[in-house]
């Protein structure tokens, strides 16, 4: 029997983000700058490296895998990576394989994820307005993501729209975004905008909607049902009892959810972060290519840094300024 992965706040750690690549077909303002300068291939963990990263974790207990970006489905041949962690779902040591996407290239591989064993995707979608969705991810097309979509739901896919929520953007659409979710049997959950990457101080304030004030707007239109149940992610879900939907809000600054945090995110370059709000990383390539045939090394370095795990985050914006600010762009660690 391995000893499971503990942090020093007796957190069991579970849950393993993996960004693998860097790079997307998007350059969605909260996330990226307009000219991003993306890492070399080289630096990149191969995907026999990727394989080897993700079965030491399964093997040191996490049972969730979350594959993210950048975008993930836009690195080169990423199915053989999928099709390669279904053995740990046949085998029960993974309870769950499952990604983050942005929807641009699901109509080419839903069904192919389905067969790997996903039976779930997020998908970030913040408007259903043409313009305004090209505009907040400035590459992006809307017809596109939406495709994606119906081709995931016909493959069998449970679906959850992300949508990050953005004062005098989508707030007037809060309500025909719970409709459409609600039509199409989708949950839709709302994230708050945090402070990472390069975007000014003032912006990302004008940006801030506190999910606490979009929840009562939800309120004045439907009756909310705080609902017990987790997906294993930070989400605090509500039913909505007129249409029966289920509603997640993710608070990371007006409820911080540090204190049952159980995941940690890998880069596609291996760097291991321990919090998505703060730098400590652990380098686990290193550990990795100087071993080849051997894990031992690779299980001491993961157990170190799950030692370094941080308490929490520090974003912080009640002071009218923005505190806890993470140079790192969302993209760089895969939200
Ligand atoms: P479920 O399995 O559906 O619960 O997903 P999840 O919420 O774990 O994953 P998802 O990729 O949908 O996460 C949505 C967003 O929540 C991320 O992109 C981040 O913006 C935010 N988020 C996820 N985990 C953390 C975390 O540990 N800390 C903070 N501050 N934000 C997080
Ligand atoms: N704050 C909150 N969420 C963000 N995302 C990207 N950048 C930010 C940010 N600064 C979200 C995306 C996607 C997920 C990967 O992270 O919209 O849903
Ligand atoms: Fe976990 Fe850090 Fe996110 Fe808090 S901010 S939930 S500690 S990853």
């Amino acid at each position: 029997m391995t000893t499971p992965l503990i942090d020093p706040f007796q957190r069991p750690i579970s849950y393993l983000r993996v960004s693998v690549t860097d790079r997307c077909d998007f350059r969605c303002v909260y996330c990226m700058s307009e000219n991003m300068t993306f890492l070399p291939k080289k630096e990149l963990l191969t995907l026999e490296e990727l394989d080897r990263m993700c079965s030491t974790f399964v093997r040191l207990g996490v049972e969730k895998l979350r594959i993210t970006g950048g975008e993930p489905l836009v690195r080169r041949d990423i199915m053989t990576f999928f099709r390669s962690m279904t053995r740990h779902l046949d085998s029960g040591a993974l309870k769950e394989l499952t990604l983050t996407t942005n929807g641009s290239q699901l109509a080419r591989f839903a069904d192919d994820l389905y067969a790997a064993g996903v039976r779930r995707v997020n998908i970030s979608l913040d408007t259903l307005n043409e313009q305004k969705f090209a505009d907040v991810t400035r590459w992006g097309r809307l017809p596109q993501v939406l495709k994606g979509i119906d081709a995931a739901q016909k493959a069998g896919l449970r679906v959850k729209i992300n949508a990050v929520a953005l004062k005098g953007f989508n707030e007037d659409e809060l309500i025909s975004m719970t409709e459409w979710a609600a039509e199409r049997d989708m949950d839709l959950t709302w994230i708050e905008v945090m402070p990472m990457g390069d975007i000014g101080n003032e912006d990302r304030l004008d940006q801030y909607w506190k999910l606490s004030d979009l929840r009562a707007q939800l309120a004045q239109t439907y009756t909310l049902t705080d609902l017990p149940e987790r997906t294993g992610g930070p989400a605090r879900y509500v039913r909505l009892e007129e249409t029966g939907q289920k509603i997640g809000f993710i608070t990371p600054l007006t409820h911080n959810f540090c204190e049952s945090c159980n995941r940690v995110r890998l880069t596609c370059t291996g760097e291991l972060f321990m919090c998505l709000g703060q730098e400590d990383n652990a380098d686990l390539r290193a550990a990795l290519r100087n071993h080849p045939g051997d894990d031992a090394p690779l299980e001491d370095a993961i157990r170190a840094a799950i030692r370094l795990k941080p308490k929490g985050h520090d974003f912080d914006y009640s002071r009218q300024t923005v505190d806890g600010r993470v140079s790192r762009h969302m993209s760089h660690t895969g939200g």
